[in-house]
């Protein structure tokens, strides 16, 4: 684990998640200037992680950030077993995995973080948003989107997982099936003036919170903000954050 989380963190229990999709360091660090990890915690995904490394992971860590690591690991148990490791001990505040990779990967993923001195939140995908009923059909799920949904929630809720990322028109849904502490974890937010971009869809920040998000992942409303504060304040200031898990 790195030495200096313990030390260094800054309590935070804001619901807002800033999701990091740049294409290169400066452009991040850029934002990270304009941001308190008093108001948000920080989204990093594959591009980023590909691109920066855990080096990077690990300074936003140390500055304070409570960081999701976003790569959706899905493999063999015993090498999810070793990645989720591998991000514990980067002292980052969530991870997460594919529900679809079975009970056994995801009984692995919860002892590898719970062997570990540092313990993030892990979290499983259940259907990748992008993925409509005839996707799911074409690899031999008949049943529909959210059957597959409600499926892998409880698969992951059985093997003890934190929580699942899911629409938040989907979390009631998702927390009836599985437990009102089940966490969801929201992408698609958008204010009432901000661009829907790619995303179809979408919630308000209030209404999602209000639908039993725990969690809010916001992108561009935020990251292309001229004041990226203002934003977060206006967002703080529609919803109230939960406490701190
Ligand atoms: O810019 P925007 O607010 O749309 O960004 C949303 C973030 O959430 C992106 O990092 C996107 O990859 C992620 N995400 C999503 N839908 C999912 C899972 C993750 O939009 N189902």
């Amino acid at each position: 684990m790195n030495p200096l989380v313990s030390d260094t963190a800054i309590p935070n229990n804001s619901p807002i998640i800033v999701a990091l999709d740049f294409s290169n360091i400066a452009d991040t660090h850029n934002l990270i200037a304009k941001l308190d990890p008093r108001m948000c915690k920080l989204k990093i995904g594959k591009e980023l992680f590909t691109i920066a490394g855990p080096k990077f992971v690990e300074q936003l860590v140390v500055s304070g950030y409570d960081v999701f690591l976003d790569l959706k690991f899905h493999d063999i148990p015993n090498t999810v077993y070793g990645a989720c490791k591998a991000a514990a001990n980067l002292g980052v505040w969530m991870v997460n995995v594919h529900a679809s990779g079975g009970a056994k990967m995801l009984s692995e993923a919860r002892r590898a973080i719970d062997e570990s001195a540092h313990k993030p939140l892990l979290i499983a995908v259940t259907v990748l948003t992008s993925m409509n009923e005839a996707d799911l059909k074409q690899i031999g799920i008949l049943d529909g989107v959210d059957a597959q949904i409600k499926r892998l929630a409880k698969l992951s809720y059985d093997n003890g997982l934190d929580g699942v990322v899911c629409s938040a028109l989907e979390a009631k849904m998702i927390k009836e099936c599985t437990n009102s502490n089940f966490l969801t974890i929201t992408p698609g937010i958008r204010l009432a003036n901000s661009a829907k971009d790619d995303q179809t869809r979408i919630m308000s920040p209030k209404a999602a919170i209000e639908n039993g998000a725990d969690y809010l992942v916001i992108g561009r409303p935020i990251t292309d903000a001229v004041d990226p504060t203002a934003i977060l304040v206006e967002i703080l200031q529609t919803c109230h954050p939960r406490e701190q898990i």
